[in-house]
């Protein structure tokens, strides 16, 4: 993209009403965008729009709130098919987030498919979300986890990898781009050896589909998870996108309302796809939201808002190597915007903490992913992480932040 382009995403900041703010007398300078991502107005209006003139129900009425909000909804849905390139609306089931979307593979398809001695291969650099729900799989299913091992730059080894991939292997789940090193895995070639061992992939999504166009057929992933919140839109809302021809397969994972076709006492039948595995009332304003943050996203452009983000990254990592003694952990080749640091004789929470105190907002901690600090023999770091909003001047005013936390802590 020529540079000139990049001029609009610096002024991109002004819808988001968040940015505005000051934190300790400073203005906000938000880096924490892989945890959560700010709402822009469009995102915001949407949300107070719907519960202040159309709220109502979906599904199950027919006065004209409910058809409002059925139609919404549903064109929600739609919004998200089209943003992942999914073949069918019915492959996209709202979820309250990743964490639920892989629980609810890992419950439902370990139901199906899993059996004693079956093995579900995952990496070292996943977040807890892609790690805990398998093992509780494995101990209902009485299947095996394997870890494949990274390597020191943070890079999945592929030789490790293919050794691990064997015919007992029933699914592999991995992150698209990891929340704690920023490595982007390379997804189409790993979807390419699971299928060709038989197995399935599970891709979690949550720090890529915000940062990147995704297309589900063309990774030919199986299943491709991500979070609402993270993508701009409101929390309590997720998405789990899932071939049909598997989702049909599986047994719901909640039993309830709205994910029935017949109920009696003796037997009940399921709905067919997507309500089967939407139980109960849905997260309605939250679906509407995320549509509006899909529209926004959408309006941007997806290969834009990569592009400026990768310019972002760039400039950060040259920057932050200023800083003496600093070490970033995750050197991948290719990477998301995520940099994950560590500072020589500093904590990482003293580090946070100080840069708070000047406005800046970071991660500090394990970021959820405690096996990979074991790995890299690190109790934590602190990380930087960007989204479409941020500019050069938040990343200057970060690096002189860190020289302000140094000079503090180092005197
Ligand atoms: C890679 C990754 N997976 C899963 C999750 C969990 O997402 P959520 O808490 O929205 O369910 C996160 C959140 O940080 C993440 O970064």
């Amino acid at each position: 993209m020529p540079m000139n382009c990049f001029s609009k995403f610096e002024k991109l900041r002004q819808d988001f009403p968040m940015l505005r703010k000051c934190m300790h007398g400073h203005p906000l300078v938000y880096l924490d965008s892989a945890a959560t991502a700010q709402k822009p107005q469009a995102v915001i209006d949407t949300i107070t729009d719907f519960y202040q003139n159309h709220y109502g129900t979906v599904h199950r009425a027919i006065y004209e709130l409910a058809t409002f909000s059925t139609r919404e909804y549903e064109d929600a849905r739609k919004k998200v098919q089209n943003f992942i390139n999914a073949e069918s609306a019915d492959e996209i089931i709202f979820t309250r987030g990743t964490t639920e979307s892989i629980n609810m593979v890992a419950y439902s398809f370990g139901k199906a498919f899993l059996n004693e001695g079956d093995e579900i291969l995952i990496s070292e650099m996943e977040h807890h979300s892609n790690i805990v729900p398998w093992q509780l799989a494995c101990e209902d299913r009485g299947a095996v986890l394997k870890v494949a091992p990274i390597d020191d730059r943070g890079e999945l080894i592929m030789e490790e990898f293919k050794k691990l991939l064997t015919s007992r292997t029933k699914i592999v789940a991995l992150t698209h781009i990891s929340n704690a090193l920023g490595t982007v895995n390379p997804i189409k070639d790993i979807a390419a050896l699971a299928h060709a061992c038989g197995a399935v992939l599970l891709v979690d999504g949550a720090q890529a589909a915000p940062h990147m166009p995704v297309d589900v057929r063309d990774l030919d992933a199986d299943f491709y998870v991500f979070s609402g919140h993270k993508i701009y839109g409101p929390t309590g809302i997720g998405i789990l996108y899932g071939k049909a021809s598997l989702l049909q397969q599986m047994p719901p994972y909640q039993g309830g309302g709205d994910m029935i076709e017949k109920v009696t006492f003796e037997k009940t039948t399921f709905n067919i796809l997507p309500l089967k595995f939407e139980a109960g009332t849905p997260m309605i304003a939250e679906a509407i939201a995320l549509g509006a943050a899909i529209d926004y996203l959408t309006d941007i452009g997806m290969v834009n808002a990569h592009a400026w983000e990768q310019e972002l990254l760039c400039y950060a990592t040259d920057r932050i190597l200023e800083v003496p003694g600093l070490k970033i952990i995750g050197n991948a080749a290719r990477k998301g915007g995520i940099i994950s640091f560590v500072i020589d004789g500093l904590h990482h929470l003293d580090v946070g903490t100080i840069l708070d105190f000047q406005g800046i907002a970071v991660r500090t901690g394990h970021h959820c992913a405690q096996p990979l600090m074991k790995r890299f023999g690190l109790p934590g770091t602190a990380r930087v992480s960007f989204a479409l909003y941020n500019s050069k001047a938040d990343i200057d005013r970060f690096i002189a932040g860190l020289h302000h936390v140094i000079k503090t802590l180092k005197r």
